[in-house]
């Protein structure tokens, strides 16, 4: 674990930066592009220019989640504080914070000071938005941990009081139902017996809606879906032409998942150098880059209990597109 220098800027701000150590980093890349499908790990998305895209879909007029899932928390925010009490904020994939302003609000309303720990896979979003929070919220301070959801969860600040864990945006969707299993798990693990569980979660729906949300019309999705070759050749020296790749993205009604791929336009071959990875694509072959699992909310509360995670509430839009469900550890609570 390393130690960002902008610890030392703010008495209310520091960043633990969690990695995979070097000789791992881009194992799951290599795995992903040695079989077929070939596919690649989603959080490779989000590098800066990444991260800004998705800001940007965030507002497109057809990606319907992120704007549903503002509006039911706008509505449901009160009764959450007073569901859990006082408590600190951790979240998974906190982004930009935007949607997590309304909760911060809401606790400051019933409480002191209190802590927020952002994980995020990008450290630049990460602390740009830290600075704004700091400024916005007297009261608060920041924990952040850069790094994925998996080392970030088993390298969390000692609790010092009661927790809510939020995990917004139906990112959640990305995993599959056997890594939906482990995930829960991790998240059990890293609760005490009381805390508190905040997730959300994209229902099932029209697919003509959904293929819209992943297939908008200023072309902003597969603008991001592409970036995630240029992050490769970046991150692992590598060579992708991205000219030679186009999105593509379909509701899968079997398996109640949006699927996005980069088709390969022609036969080709690419390296990766620093993976010492060579690829053969064949022409129309495909690169699965995300799955976006769309949840049926009787299968997800089995799901959750499952992995011993109570459902305490569920809160929905008028459509019952979106759904916020607040789960919790079962257990004592803490003194
Ligand atoms: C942030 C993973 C929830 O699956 O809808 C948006 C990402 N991909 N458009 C989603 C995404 C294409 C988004 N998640």
């Amino acid at each position: 674990m390393e130690y960002d220098l902008c610890g030392q800027l703010s008495a209310r701000y520091c960043c633990d930066v969690v990695q995979t150590k070097s000789q791992d980093e881009g194992a799951d890349v290599v795995r992903g592009l040695s079989h077929r499908p070939k596919t690649l790990p989603s959080y490779y998305f989000y590098d800066r220019r990444g991260s800004e895209l998705f800001e940007q879909i965030c507002g497109l007029p057809e990606y319907y989640p992120t704007r549903t899932e503002q509006g039911i928390l706008a509505g449901c925010a009160q009764e959450i504080t007073a569901l859990t009490g006082q408590c600190d904020l951790v979240e998974l994939g906190s982004g930009s914070s935007r949607k997590t302003r309304i909760l911060l609000d809401a606790y400051t309303q019933l409480q002191g000071a209190f802590t927020y720990i952002p994980i995020d896979v990008s450290t630049t979003m990460l602390r740009a938005t830290a600075w704004d929070l700091l400024e916005e919220y007297p009261r608060l301070s920041i924990h952040a941990l850069a790094g994925v959801y998996e080392l970030a969860l088993v390298a969390l600040p000692a609790a010092e009081r009661p927790r809510l864990l939020i995990f917004l945006g139906s990112t959640m969707g990305n995993l599959s139902p056997q890594e939906q299993g482990i995930f829960l798990g991790q998240v059990y693990q890293s609760l005490a017996p009381g805390d508190y569980f905040l997730l959300g979660v994209d229902l099932q729906k029209d697919s003509e809606i959904l293929n819209a949300a992943y297939n908008d019309r200023q072309g902003v999705t597969a603008a991001f879906n592409l970036n995630i070759l240029q992050h490769l050749n970046e991150r692992f020296n590598g060579n992708f032409r991205l000219e030679k790749f186009r999105h593509w993205a379909f509701y899968n009604q079997e398996l109640h998942q949006i699927e996005m791929h980069l088709v390969s336009l022609e036969e080709q071959r690419v390296k990766l150098y620093d993976l010492d990875l060579e690829l053969v694509l064949d022409a129309q072959e495909t690169i699965r880059t995300e799955i976006s699992r769309k949840f049926e909310l009787g299968q997800l509360r089995q799901a959750l209990a499952a992995a011993g995670l109570t459902v305490q509430r569920v809160w929905s839009d008028e459509r019952q597109w979106f759904a916020l469900i607040l789960a919790q550890k079962a257990g004592e609570t803490r003194p």
